[in-house]
């Protein structure tokens, strides 16, 4: 891989700047990547009142769909090491 691409890949491992802030854009309104995290919200069977970590939530598409699912009574948090 050549140090280009090495470099904008790097911006999906983790974002900075500018570059960081055009692939947080791509990834919350990549349909594929909106359509890959429901499905995986889908699958932890979340309930009212649960609580769940999310380590690289990136955008938060996943955050923002079990924060429905948890509710009021439950909690999400979400750690990631790019600001
Ligand atoms: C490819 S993005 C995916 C983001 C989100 N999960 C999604 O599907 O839209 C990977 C995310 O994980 C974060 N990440 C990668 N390694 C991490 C680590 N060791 N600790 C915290 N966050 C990490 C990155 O900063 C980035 O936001």
């Amino acid at each position: 891989m050549n140090a280009a691409l090495r470099w904008a890949v790097g911006q999906f491992h983790r974002p900075r700047g500018v570059a960081g802030n055009v692939a947080g854009w791509v990834m919350a309104h990549r349909s594929s990547n909106r359509t890959r995290n429901g499905w995986v919200v889908g699958l932890l069977d979340l309930r009212p009142g649960d609580r769940v970590l999310e380590i690289g939530y990136g955008p938060g598409l996943a955050v923002a769909g079990m924060s429905r699912l948890v509710g009021p009574s439950g909690h999400v948090d979400g750690l990631d090491h790019s600001a």
